[in-house]
């Protein structure tokens, strides 16, 4: 049985509370910190009598101890346009100051240290579909610059401290992922759909809805999380499903699941949005065994649920 104590920054997010569940199941005790900026407590409220779980309201950007720990998973960061728009600075902090943070405690208590990086170090992609070996097509001063130049220099510092301080460190490219705990009004594709088809609304389609994306549903994502944090990869890994739709296709998925008469509207496709975005995992296949297994159907089934709950409130 595993005895280890994994810490976990941004644990009450999505991804982050999704992680804590995976790890608790490994066998660690984890401590969740959170400033609770986009996350919410209540991620957290099937694990209240779980005495292997403890959470902490810290802000990352301030230097923290939480004492010692085998493993740090370092999730926090704004991640849904909306969040990062708004938050524009503090994901800038996170992704510099809170990383530092975050890397010093995995030198200063020898533990392994995993970061959650995007498909967004990409930008708007010349190559297609994306390999890990592809520098990216991002404009460094455009308004999603505060994202993802915050998540590139996130990897250029955690490289460096795996070559200067040796720090045992793994670095995950995550592409769109949905799932329970979404926050409905983030702007992500999914949760936008759901929303507006559940609650009767106008779909919104950006552009002419021609632009693709892949969407890997949220324990899919996390088992390859699971399998990159015990491999020996220092290197980004891609970690996402590479079956594409276009945005209009999900649209349409997303009405015939819901049974909704909602209409689709068309509007403008805001500055720098990738035109097209699918991950190459070749490597994830080689080096970790890990595929995708669920659908877009199923995901979409399986989330439906939650998104039914969350859209009365
Ligand atoms: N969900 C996706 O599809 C996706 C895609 C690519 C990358 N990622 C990355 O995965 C990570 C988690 O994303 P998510 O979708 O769960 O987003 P999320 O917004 O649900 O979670 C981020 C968490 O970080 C916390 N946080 C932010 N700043 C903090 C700070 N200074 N101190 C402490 N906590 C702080 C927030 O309160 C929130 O709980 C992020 O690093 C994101 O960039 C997610």
């Amino acid at each position: 049985m595993n005895r280890q104590r994994a810490l976990v920054t941004g644990g009450a997010g999505f991804l982050g509370s999704h992680l804590c569940d995976a790890l608790l199941a490994d066998g660690y005790s984890v401590i969740a910190v959170d400033n609770l900026l986009t996350g919410n407590l209540s991620n957290f409220d099937h694990l209240r009598n779980d005495s292997r779980f403890e959470f902490q309201q810290i802000d990352i950007n301030q230097p923290f101890d939480c004492g010692a720990v085998d493993y740090v998973f370092h999730f926090a960061c704004p991640a849904s346009p909306v969040d990062y728009t708004v938050h524009g600075i503090a994901t800038l902090r996170v992704g510099s100051i809170g990383t530092f943070h975050a890397l010093d405690i995995a030198r200063k208590y020898g533990a392994k240290y995993f970061v959650s990086s995007t498909s967004e170090c990409y930008g708007d992609p010349l190559q297609h579909p994306q390999k890990e070996t592809y520098w990216g097509n991002v404009n460094p001063i455009g308004p999603r610059s505060v994202y993802d130049e915050s998540k590139r220099f996130t990897e250029a510092v955690t490289m460096a401290y795996h070559r200067y301080y040796k720090v045992d460190t793994r670095i995950v490219r995550i592409f769109n992922t949905y799932g329970p705990r979404m926050q409905l009004n983030d702007g992500r594709v999914i949760p936008n759909f759901m929303k507006q088809a559940l609650r009767g609304e106008d779909l919104t389609v950006y552009g002419d809805g021609g632009q693709t994306r892949s969407f890997c549903y949220v324990s899919d994502e996390i088992e390859g999380f699971l399998r990159l944090s015990k491999s020996a990869e220092h290197f980004p890994v891609n970690i996402g499903n590479p079956t594409e739709f276009t945005i209009l296709e999900c649209a349409k998925r997303v009405l015939a699941l819901t049974g909704s008469s909602s209409k689709i509207r068309y509007e403008a496709l805001p500055p720098d949005d990738p035109k097209l975005r699918c991950p190459d995992i070749t490597k994830a296949r080689t080096l970790l065994g890990w595929e995708p297994k669920t659908d877009l159907e199923t995901g979409l089934r399986l989330s439906l649920d939650y998104f039914r709950k969350a859209a009365q409130v």
